[in-house]
Formats: structure tokens, C-alpha cells, sequence
């Protein structure tokens, strides 16, 4: 069967499409259906299902004889090491973990937040999580404390898994001193906290909350899994939204195993036994759907890799990892590759490195320019497949399924809509334009399984966010078109979303920071084009009356605000002091025109702007900046 008899064969009969494809998962006790649709426009899959995610991740792979083969493999070019942890240590790891978790209390249903490195232990916190039934919620290490604050406030966790230290190339970033600042800046106090104690850092313990990863197995019974309904909440993940609150999106279990498992099959192609990796970060959706689970639920091997694509200790790294770990199918950022591209253009690098195992290339996390997908095709001499997903859906909402058939690559493109998904293109009143018009880019209720069934705690705001603008769709937040041959184009954010080399961002959480400094009394964020970064962002104060400090020093707070509130990964770097900002005359910030002018684009001036002048202001403080920057593209 090829590409569009599978999609025909889900819509002609859905409930029967993912019916099959839950059978390719260990039930303790199967659904009697797939779609529960009791509660909509609220969705779920597999609901009266029973089932364990950490069995059919590890435990069944052990049964089935595959005991022996690596299930994680750890390579860190910044410690210069490499370890290999076969199924059947995963399995003794996690139990231990798991049953030493259990001891302190923890129970199915409790939340534990999960604040590490790229280390395999990462991995395994998660496992042991979900062999208990509990809900873990990982946080990106490039946060700052008080955002790790806004999430233990919000998911509440009874308990906290930390490593003592994160290790970036030119610096060692203080994981246990983050946690403690953000559990003194948090309402909610969790019961223990369990810290790994890495040799790079050895942390300090507090005494009555803080136990040792390894101290507190000592003794314990190891623990089984523990079977729960299919739409028990496996995690939640929490992504930028509009505001600086957090969205927590939840991803039932029952659902995420039979969509990871369907996607590894047919989208990556990869079957137990092969070799898998996803350079990207056990904090992302990427890193919890292809690090952890897909790959170990498949039964295949998956890489975890700290480390970056360059100067780890050169550009060679990605191409050496996949030669010595016979890599079958890789995915990363465009990002990475555009930073590998700038230091090895005619790649040297990529020919010192035997890569026969490698037979697919796969992109996500933003736009794959046109430009660097060429120069991968050319390098690499494999497909390169650009995918379009969210955190929301958790898998892939377009692609070019490798696995079923290598449908022609169109640049610029992620292909073309994936079963489960019926993807159209509204206009403002939510009626379907014609092909290759652009609009917002919404799926048809239900969505597939895998996919968030809802925000934890805050079914209202989800309902708001996605559902109430267009009924009977989810807004995908993203602008777009379909093709004549059915292939999407993803172009743009709606919202006020920016991605950052990979990493989504809220322009609105920094400006919440920015209006925090006393001298500012209104502010922008946008994004601008970054020949690297795809995104970066850009500040614009106006400041109150009266106020005498230098400029520089202001834009100087303002820097260290966003980096110390948000995070180093915002790589909030530059702003400017303006004296106003362009308005609608309703008042609305015009961020997507300043954003246009940034980027050397044409723009029509928007009909309702207040006073046209304020755009030369713009433009010339624009311009002392170095904007438009002629590098990019
Ligand atoms: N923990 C702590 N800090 C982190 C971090 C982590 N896990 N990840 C990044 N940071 C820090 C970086 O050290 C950097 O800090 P600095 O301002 O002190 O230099 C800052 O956050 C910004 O990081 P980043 O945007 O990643 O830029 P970079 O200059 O360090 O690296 C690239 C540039 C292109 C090499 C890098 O962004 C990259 O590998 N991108 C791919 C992203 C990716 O895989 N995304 C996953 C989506 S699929
Ligand atoms: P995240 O939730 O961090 O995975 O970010 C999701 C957003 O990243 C999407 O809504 C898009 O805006 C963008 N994105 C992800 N993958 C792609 C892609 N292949 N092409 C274009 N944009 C993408």
C-alpha cells in the first residue's frame, strides 16, 4: 500500500485504522474502541484500555529476547565519553528507581518534575515515572529558576528528579542551586527531591528533603509496572504560549503509545533492532517523543547525545556519532545543520565519516529552509524530510512517511498531511480557501490519538486557545497553504510565538520581563530573521517620562532580566530605546510590520495605524542596529 491508500484507508474507517495500529501495543486489558467521544469537542482514545508505557518501552523488548541489545547509548563529546545500557539494565535501573520512588510514597496519578541533562539517567527518571503511573513533567535546562518556579506551581509534583549539574561547552550550568531557588520562589513545596550527583558538580543536599539518586534505591524492592487506563495523563509538557504562563500540555497514555509506535513503523522506518537518534533535548517534545519513547517503544536503539552540533569539538561530531552508532534514521533542527553548514560548506567533514547505516534525514522543529535542505540532499545523498508538528500533537502532522513510501520531496515543504490528520487552510471567518491561497492552518476535530487531549488544570484556556476561534477545528497557531498536489507550506506563526534555533519562544513572556524594569513604560518584542538561529529576538522600550538613565543601561537590565527570569535560552541579546511605538488607533501594537521593516521586507502600511511617522522612527532606530541585516535570507 502506498502513501494515499493508507490516508484513504483512515478516513474511510478511523475507529478500524487505529484499532489496528493499537494492536501493535502491550495491553493488559484491551480498549473496546478507539475515539471516546462522550465529551465533545473533547476527545479521547483508547480510555477503558489498560496499559503500561514503561512495559512496552522495556519490559516486553527483555521478553521478547532483545535483553541483550542497547537500548540507550549515551555519547558526550563534552565529557568524552560513551556508555551503552542494554534493555535488560534499563529494565533492573528502572525498576530500582521506580520501587525507590514508590518507598517515599510516590503513587500513580502524582506528578514528578524531571530537571536534567542530556544523561541517560534522564531517560530512566522518566521510565520509572511512567512505571508507577505517575505524571512527570520535564523542564528544559536552559530555563531559568523562576520559570521552573511557574511549573512545580502549577503541576503541583510530590517530588523533584535533578541532576547536580548540566554541562554546556563553555560553561557548567548549577541545576541544584536553580532547583532550590525555584523551590523557595514557589507556593508549592514538593514532599523530596532526588539529586544525581554528576562528578563534574557534586551538589550540596538539604537535609530532610534532598535524597541521592543511587543512596535512596539502596535496599528497596524493585517495582513492576503498574497498568493504567489509557487516558491516564503519561506527562505534561509545558510550551510558550501568548502569556508568560506556561500552557501544560497533557498527553494521555493510551493514545502516545499507539501514535509513537505508528510513527517509528511508517514515518522514521525504523523496526526493532534498528538505530535511532534525535539530536535534540529530553526537555522538548522532540526529546520525549524520539529520544524516549518512540524509539525504546519500537524496540529500537536511541541515542542520547550531549553535546552540541559544533564545537564539540567540531563540525564532524553529528557525522561521527551516526558512523559509530550505525544510525538508521536522524533527526534534527535545521538550526543545527545551518551551524554545521557555516563551519564545513563543502563538507570535508561529512567525507571523513563512513555513514552507509544512514538512509534518512529528518527536520523539525522550524521552517527547513529550502537553501539548507539542498545542501543535506547533496552531502548526504539520503531523503531529507522535513516534518511540521507541535508539542500539542506530539508526532508528526505532515511528513513524508519514509516508512510506507519516499513520496517526491518538495522543497520548502513538509510534505503531506499524515493519517488521523485532515488539515485545511481557513480565512478569518473559518471557511476553507482555495489551494495555494494562504490562511490559518487548522485540523479537523477529532485529532488522532497522541495528540492533547487537553492544558492540565485548564480546560477552559484550552478550550480558548484552540478550539473557540474556529469551531470544529484546532487552531495550529500556524499560517500556510496546500499545494495543487496536496503538499503543505508552512510559513508563519500567528500568534506571538518566535522560534529561536529551534527552541519556541513567547515574545509576550519578554515583554512581561521588559515591562518589569521601573524606567519602562511600554514595550515590544518581535522576532527577527537570523541567518543561524532561523529567529532571534529583538526589544523595543519606550521609556517613561522624565527618566535620566543611559539607555545602554537599560537595555543592559533588560538582557540580564529576560536571561535571569526566562532563561539563557531565550537568547534575548538585543534592544533599543525608542520614544514610541507604531499603534493601531485602537492602540494595538503593529509588531508584525516593525517585524517586516527588521527584515528588509516590503509591507503595505496597515490601514488603521495611528501615525505613519512612527515607522521611520522605527526604521532608523532599526537601522543603527544593523537591521535589515543583509546576511540573511
Ligand atoms: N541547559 C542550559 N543552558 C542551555 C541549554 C541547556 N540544555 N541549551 C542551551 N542553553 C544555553 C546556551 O548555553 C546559550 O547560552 P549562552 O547565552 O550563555 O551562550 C543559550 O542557552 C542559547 O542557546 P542556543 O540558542 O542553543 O544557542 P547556542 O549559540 O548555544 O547554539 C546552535 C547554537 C545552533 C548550535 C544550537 O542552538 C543548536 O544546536 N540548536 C539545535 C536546537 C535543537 O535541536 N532544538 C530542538 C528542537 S527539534
Ligand atoms: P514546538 O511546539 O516547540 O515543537 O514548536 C512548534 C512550532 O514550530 C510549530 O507550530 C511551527 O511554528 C514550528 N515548526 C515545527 N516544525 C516545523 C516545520 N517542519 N516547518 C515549519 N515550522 C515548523
Amino acid at each position: 500500500m502506498g502513501y494515499r491508500d493508507v490516508y484513504a484507508a483512515w478516513q474511510a474507517d478511523p475507529e478500524g485504522f487505529w484499532m489496528q495500529a493499537a494492536g501493535a501495543i502491550d495491553w493488559k486489558e484491551k480498549p473496546s474502541k478507539a475515539l471516546f467521544d462522550g465529551n465533545a469537542p473533547i476527545y479521547e482514545w483508547f480510555s477503558d484500555g489498560m496499559v503500561n508505557t514503561c512495559w512496552n518501552a522495556v519490559d516486553r523488548h527483555v521478553l521478547a529476547g532483545r535483553g541483550d541489545q542497547i537500548a540507550i547509548m549515551h555519547e558526550s563529546p563534552i565529557t568524552l565519553s560513551t556508555k551503552g545500557i542494554t534493555f535488560r539494565q534499563l529494565q533492573d535501573r528502572v525498576a530500582s528507581l521506580a520501587g525507590a520512588l514508590r518507598a517515599k510514597g510516590i503513587e500513580k496519578g502524582d506528578r514528578v518534575i524531571i530537571y536534567m541533562p542530556m544523561i541517560p539517567e534522564a531517560l530512566e527518571a522518566m521510565l520509572a515515572c511512567a512505571r508507577l503511573g505517575a505524571i512527570h513533567s520535564v523542564v528544559f535546562g536552559g530555563f531559568a529558576a523562576s520559570e521552573l518556579a511557574v511549573r512545580i506551581d502549577d503541576c503541583q509534583p510530590k517530588a523533584i528528579i535533578a541532576a547536580s549539574c548540566g554541562l554546556e561547552p563553555n560553561r557548567v550550568v548549577h541545576y541544584k542551586p536553580l532547583v532550590d531557588a525555584a523551590i523557595d520562589m514557589a507556593s508549592h513545596k514538593p514532599d523530596f527531591c532526588v539529586i544525581f550527583q554528576r562528578e563534574q558538580e557534586v551538589a550540596q543536599l538539604v537535609e530532610g528533603r534532598d535524597v541521592s539518586w543511587h543512596g535512596f534505591q539502596y535496599g528497596v524492592e524493585p517495582a513492576e509496572c503498574v497498568p493504567v487506563e489509557g487516558n491516564h495523563p503519561a506527562y505534561i509538557l509545558y510550551t510558550s504560549g501568548t502569556t508568560g504562563q506556561p500552557k501544560g500540555v497533557v498527553r494521555h497514555t493510551g493514545g502516545h503509545l499507539v501514535a509513537l509506535q505508528w510513527s517509528m513503523t511508517n514515518v522514521y522506518n525504523i523496526a526493532p533492532g534498528d538505530r535511532f537518534w534525535a539530536a535534540s533535548d529530553v526537555g522538548w517534545v522532540v526529546g520525549h517523543s524520539y529520544i524516549c519513547y518512540g524509539p525504546l517503544v519500537a524496540g529500537a536503539t536511541t541515542v542520547v547525545y550531549e553535546g552540541k552540533p559544533v564545537g564539540t569539538p567540531h563540525p564532524g561530531t553529528f557525522w561521527r556519532t551516526i558512523q559509530n552508532n550505525r544510525i538508521k534514521s536522524f533527526f534534527t533542527a535545521p538550526t543545527a545543520l545551518r551551524a554545521i553548514r557555516r563551519e564545513d560548506p563543502n563538507g570535508d567533514w561529512i567525507r571523513r565519516y563512513k555513514l552507509h547505516d544512514l538512509q534518512a534525514l529528518f527536520l523539525a522543529g522550524e521552517r527547513a529552509d529550502p537553501d539548507t535542505v539542498k545542501w543535506a540532499q547533496e552531502q548526504l545523498g539520503v531523503p531529507v524530510v522535513d516534518h511540521w508538528w507541535q508539542t500539542e500533537t506530539g508526532w508528526a502532522i505532515a511528513a513524508n512517511p519514509i516508512g510506507i513510501e519516499t513520496l517526491p520531496t518538495k522543497l520548502g515543504s513538509p510534505s503531506v498531511p499524515m493519517p488521523g490528520y485532515d488539515v485545511q487552510v481557513l480565512d478569518e471567518g473559518g471557511n476553507p480557501v482555495p489551494r495555494g491561497t494562504l490562511g490559518a492552518i487548522a485540523l479537523k476535530l477529532p485529532l488522532p490519538p497522541g495528540t492533547l487531549p487537553t492544558l492540565w488544570n485548564a480546560e477552559a484556556r484550552f478550550r480558548k486557545s484552540y478550539l473557540d476561534h474556529f469551531p470544529g477545528y484546532y487552531e495550529t497557531g500556524d499560517a500556510g497553504y496546500i499545494d495543487e498536489d496536496g503538499y503543505l507550506y508552512i510559513m508563519a506563526r500567528t500568534d506571538d510565538v518566535i522560534n529561536v534555533a529551534g527552541h519556541r519562544l513567547s515574545t509576550g513572556a519578554m515583554e512581561e520581563v521588559l515591562a518589569s524594569h521601573p524606567d519602562v513604560a511600554e514595550c515590544a518584542v518581535i522576532g527577527v530573521a537570523d541567518s543561524l538561529k532561523g529567529q532571534s529576538p529583538l526589544g523595543f522600550l519606550c521609556l517613561k517620562a522624565g527618566v535620566t538613565t543611559p539607555h545602554d543601561k537599560v537595555v543592559a537590565d533588560v538582557v540580564r532580566m529576560v536571561r535571569d527570569r526566562i532563561g539563557p535560552v531565550a537568547a534575548f541579546k538585543s534592544a533599543c530605546v525608542v520614544d514610541r511605538l507604531p499603534k493601531t488607533r485602537s492602540g494595538k501594537i503593529l509588531r508584525a510590520t516593525m517585524a517586516k521593516i527588521a527584515d528588509g521586507e516590503e509591507f503595505k502600511m496597515p490601514a488603521t495605524i495611528d501615525d505613519p511617522a512612527v515607522l521611520d522612527e522605527i526604521k532608523a532606530a532599526l537601522a543603527l542596529l544593523g537591521y535589515p541585516d543583509t546576511s540573511n535570507p
